[in-house]
Order: structure tokens, then C-alpha cells, then sequence
């Protein structure tokens, strides 16, 4: 059954007391609709505040990223086994920021989601390709690479558990969004790429939409055949805008 998704990235923002506000207007007003998740992505470092806080709220809590490593000395890495503690259902992979500023590569992004899937937690896949390789027609090409390096580490049968999200890296916080023609016919390819494996798994897949949606163009995105919901960054700090993006999924 393929899920509408709204998810806040909140990225490296917040103090607790931010936090506290924003979940509060969230927790207030979000709806519980059958087939609708909202999910709400902290800084690591408030996941544990952020569970507590949302207790029986129709919320759930994803983290940004994850160690594929189980346990050890990995300074300044968080566990799967620490998310699961915490009561957190999902986990951003493969963000462009971690790829870009972090050095993730397809194959590390691979094995986060291996590892996800394993600990019984919910991948969301990080897609996309940079404005140089959109302009050099190899939009189609970049982000089916991407999917196939995960494809091959956990087969058609692991994508479904997972959710992708197409993240054209120019739109990200740039303003500029992709039309949803553009995006549509990214999705279309990611949904036909993996059809070819599997059309029951491909079709029942949640593919996203993240690169500046926003109250204004979210209606116009979703309402696409194949984008199944967003994923947010900027838009997701703002409880009234992002409430007004999940009322358009709903
Ligand atoms: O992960 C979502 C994020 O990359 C999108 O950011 O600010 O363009 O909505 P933004």
C-alpha cells in the first residue's frame, strides 16, 4: 500500500525550546488520516525530547542519518540499535549534504539502508542529481545510478520497506523548484526502474518530493501521479506552512 508521507527535515536547527514550540503547534493540529504519515526529523541531539514530547500525537520521528556501524569507537556516531531505543520508526539516508559535505558515497549510502532495514527501521533513500548534471541532460541517468547502488546491496525485495526521496540537490533551500512536470518524470523513471524488478513492490513504492516545497507549490506537486508526498527542509520549520503541506497530502 503506497503511503502518503510528509516529512520535516529540520536539519541543524533548533534549541529545545524551539523545538518544544514548533512540536506543540504541530502535535495540535496534526491530523490522523488513514494512509497519511507526518514525520518529524530532529537534530539527533533532541530525538529523545522529540518522542516524549509527541507521545500518542499522530507524529512520527525520524532520524537524519545513522552509522551503519552496530556499536564501537566511532566518535561522534549514533547507532541503530541507540535509534530503536529512542522509539525512532525512520531514517534519512544519503541526504545530498551528507553526500556533498560529508563524503557518502552510493555504496555507504548502501549499506546505511542495509543496516536500516535490519534493525526494522524505515529508510528514506536521499536522491538527486547537482544543476551541472540536470543541465547536461543526465538527470535520469544520476538518479538511477543512485537507486541501483542500493538496489544491488539489498535487492527489489528490501525496497519494500523503503521510502525514496528525489531531492534535485539545485532545489534544496535554493527557492528554485522543480516543476512538477520535471519532478513527475523523475519519479515515473525511479517507479519504472524498479518495476522492472517487481511491479507489485514498484508501485506500492512512497516516492517524495524535496527541493523548496512549500504551502504555495505543494498542491500542484503532490497532486502528480507519482510523488507521494514531500520531504521538507525550510517550509518544515514553520508549523502553519508545514501543517498546510500535509492538509494538501491528505
Ligand atoms: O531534506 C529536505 C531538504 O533537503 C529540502 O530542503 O529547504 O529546500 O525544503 P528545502
Amino acid at each position: 500500500m503506497r503511503k502518503t508521507i510528509v516529512a520535516g527535515n529540520w536539519k541543524m536547527n533548533g534549541t529545545r525550546e524551539s523545538i518544544k514550540t514548533l512540536l506543540d503547534a504541530i502535535t495540535d493540529r496534526a491530523m490522523k488520516i488513514d494512509g497519511l504519515v507526518t514525520l518529524v526529523c530532529p537534530p539527533a541531539v533532541y530525538l529523545s525530547q522529540v518522542v516524549d514530547q509527541i507521545a500518542d500525537a499522530p507524529v512520527a520521528v525520524g532520524a537524519q542519518n545513522v552509522s551503519e556501524q552496530s556499536k564501537g569507537a566511532y566518535t561522534g556516531e549514533w547507532s541503530l540499535e541507540m535509534l530503536q531505543d529512542l522509539g525512532c520508526k525512520y531514517v534519512i539516508l544519503g541526504h545530498s549534504e551528507r553526500r556533498s559535505l560529508f563524503g557518502e558515497s552510493d555504496e555507504l549510502v548502501a549499506e546505511k539502508v542495509a543496516a536500516t532495514l535490519e534493525a526494522g527501521l524505515v529508510p528514506v533513500l536521499c536522491v538527486g542529481e547537482t544543476l551541472g548534471q540536470r543541465e547536461a541532460g543526465d538527470a535520469l541517468v544520476v538518479v538511477n545510478s543512485q537507486i541501483s547502488a542500493t538496489l544491488q546491496r539489498i535487492g527489489i525485495e528490501g525496497f519494500a520497506s523503503v521510502v525514496v526521496a528525489y531531492e534535485p540537490v539545485w532545489a534544496i533551500g535554493t527557492g528554485l523548484t522543480a516543476t512538477p512536470g520535471d519532478a513527475q518524470e523523475v519519479h515515473a523513471a525511479i517507479r519504472a526502474q524498479l518495476a522492472e524488478k517487481d511491479a507489485i513492490i514498484a508501485d506500492n513504492l512512497s516516492i517524495l518530493y524535496g527541493g523548496s516545497m512549500n504551502a504555495a507549490n505543494a498542491a500542484e506537486l503532490l497532486a502528480q501521479q507519482d510523488i507521494d508526498g514531500g520531504l521538507i527542509g525550510g517550509a518544515s520549520l514553520k508549523a502553519d506552512e508545514f501543517l498546510t503541506i500535509c492538509a494538501a497530502a491528505a
